[in-house]
């Protein structure tokens, strides 16, 4: 339970214990010191009195010459030893009742017990006095160890919170800015700072390296894709036969589809975290049409039915480019992985799904498919197994949700659900 508890507070509960075991045996052995002292110095001080009675009193047949606080008994008729005294050990006894407290000692002498009886209530008093101040010295001690282990507590953690704060803001320690491990002496703390920056550094450095490789790509395919785009245009001015006009239209849509793919990488590259992606905008029904268009005639060619249906349309608008990625992936897996029946986009009120006749996808699989890399049992041709992974992250970044379900008899259906209510 003790390694759950926040470190200061464990410094200041060592501070505590370690105080009552110390405080404590000390207050204990004062107890103990002071009495026996106090047996050690009544018994020499009664028995010489004792002794000097018997010796010059009562050898000479006198009364006892004694002070007021102190009585004398013997086991004969002259001085009857009281009821409550009787069956006393010999030597020093401390009596005490609610009414009076009392020093007996007690001494045998050839079959004759003789008793003197002190009087100590005023000692005792004093006595109870030192044990109270004792006690609140011990309870002092351990409010005072409370107090300083809660400063030093806070001293002993200030570094490591503060270094704590500085790393959970790194993102906004620019490159240049100092290391950590110069704001703490060379202490362990100083050394914790030391390999957080060398992570940090290490860190900084691969991210740096990855945004200049995306803006690298992007900057160089860029003047490549716009060449092809534009002598594709070109080209489709001069006199073409009608399949190679064709076949030139198909060059330029590819194109511009890649000019989009590298700002879609681009766009998720630096769009961390989510937020608004800046540039054009685009309804459901519009992306929904294009895609339909592109991969209907696809699909067909392979023998397979395609169908668009419309059960609600949305005015919402977004980004075209990702939710072309996200569509075109789906549909090209639909159209991958299904070789008998159809496809069928089907638009919602908020979101749209793609169902299809294939083989579908077993449920223990169903959560790995998202996976980078990761490719079902079935799968076929060439893929890589990323098309569902970027779908995933695009879906993440946007706040949209994507799921997968089985079709009975057969086949697959993945819906896209827009949020747009959150
Ligand atoms: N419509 C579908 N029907 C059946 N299985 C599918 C369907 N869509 C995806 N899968 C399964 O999910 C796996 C992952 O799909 P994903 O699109 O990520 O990769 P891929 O299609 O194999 O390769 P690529 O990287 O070229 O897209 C596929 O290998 C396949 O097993
Ligand atoms: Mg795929």
């Amino acid at each position: 339970m003790l390694s759950r508890l926040h470190f200061s507070r464990r410094i200041v509960i060592a501070f505590v214990l370690m105080t009552v075991m110390v405080s404590g045996a000390f207050s204990l052995g004062i107890v103990a010191v002071v009495h026996f002292v106090e047996s050690q110095l009544i018994s020499k001080e009664l028995h010489g009195k004792l002794g000097a009675v018997l010796r010059e009193d009562v050898k000479a047949g006198r009364p006892p010459r004694l002070d007021s606080r102190t009585r004398f008994f013997a086991s004969r008729a002259a001085d009857p030893i009281p009821e409550r005294f009787a069956g006393l050990p010999a030597g020093l006894t401390e009596i005490e009742d609610e009414d009076a407290a009392a020093y007996v000692y007690v001494m045998d002498i050839n079959g004759v017990r003789y008793m003197l009886v002190q009087e100590q209530q005023e000692f005792e008093d004093r006595e109870e006095i030192l044990f109270a101040v004792v006690l609140a010295g011990f309870l002092l001690c351990i409010v005072g160890a409370w107090g300083l282990g809660a400063v030093m507590a806070r001293q002993v953690m200030a570094p490591v919170a503060r270094l704590a704060g500085q790393v959970r803001h790194a993102d906004q320690l620019g490159a240049g800015s100092a290391p950590l491990a110069s704001g703490y002496p060379d202490d362990e703390v100083g050394g914790l700072a030391a390999a957080f920056d060398t992570t940090l550094g290490r860190l900084r450095r691969s991210i740096e390296r990855e945004r200049l490789f995306t803006s690298d790509v992007s900057h160089e395919l860029r003047t490549p894709l716009m060449i092809v785009s534009t002598s594709c245009e070109l080209l489709l001015d001069t006199p073409l036969s009608g399949r190679q006009r064709e076949q030139v239209e198909r060059i330029g849509r590819s194109a511009r589809e890649m000019t989009d793919l590298v700002r879609t990488f681009l766009m998720l590259a630096r769009a961390e975290g989510g937020g608004a992606m800046e540039g054009e905008t685009a309804t459901l029904g519009e992306i929904a049409r294009e895609q339909g268009e592109r991969w209907g005639g696809v699909i067909r060619e392979k023998g397979l039915a395609f169908e668009m249906l419309t059960e609600a349309s949305s005015p919402m608008c977004h980004n075209p480019t990702l939710l072309r990625t996200v569509m075109s992936n789906l549909l090209r897996n639909a159209l991958h992985y299904t070789s008998a029946g159809g496809v069928r986009l089907v638009l919602e009120e908020d979101g749209f799904r793609i169902e299809d006749t294939g083989m579908g996808i077993p449920a223990d699989e169903q959560e790995h498919i998202f996976e980078p890399f990761a490719r079902g049992a079935r799968a076929r041709g060439e893929g890589l197994g990323l098309g569902l992974s970027l779908v995933k992250r695009i879906c993440e970044q946007q706040g949209w949700t994507i799921t997968v379900q089985e079709r009975q008899p057969a086949g697959t259906c993945f819906r896209v659900a827009f949020n747009a209510a959150s």
